[in-house]
């Protein structure tokens, strides 16, 4: 699924990212290209970075948005 409209980048990519070492939309967005048109994705970007980050506020509404992204958030335990 495209997460970023503008740079055509997908879920995939962005979770890519983020198993390679990116913890931040900024660094998600200099690795994929994400984030750095409109900005409109950039809330989705960080809904995915907090859910590949150990320790990371998570809320429902963000775990479900994680889960539209298609990315398996850390879980605890
Ligand atoms: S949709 Fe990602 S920068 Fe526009």
């Amino acid at each position: 699924m495209v997460v970023c409209i503008c740079k055509a980048v997908s879920d995939r990519d962005v979770a890519r990212a983020i198993s390679e070492g990116a913890r931040s939309v900024d660094e998600v967005a200099q690795c994929t290209g994400a984030g750095t048109g409109c900005g409109a994705c950039r809330d989705s970007l960080a809904c995915a970075v907090q859910g590949a980050c150990p320790g990371a506020a998570r809320s429902e509404r963000t775990a479900f948005q994680l889960m539209r992204l298609g990315v398996r958030p850390a879980l605890a335990g």
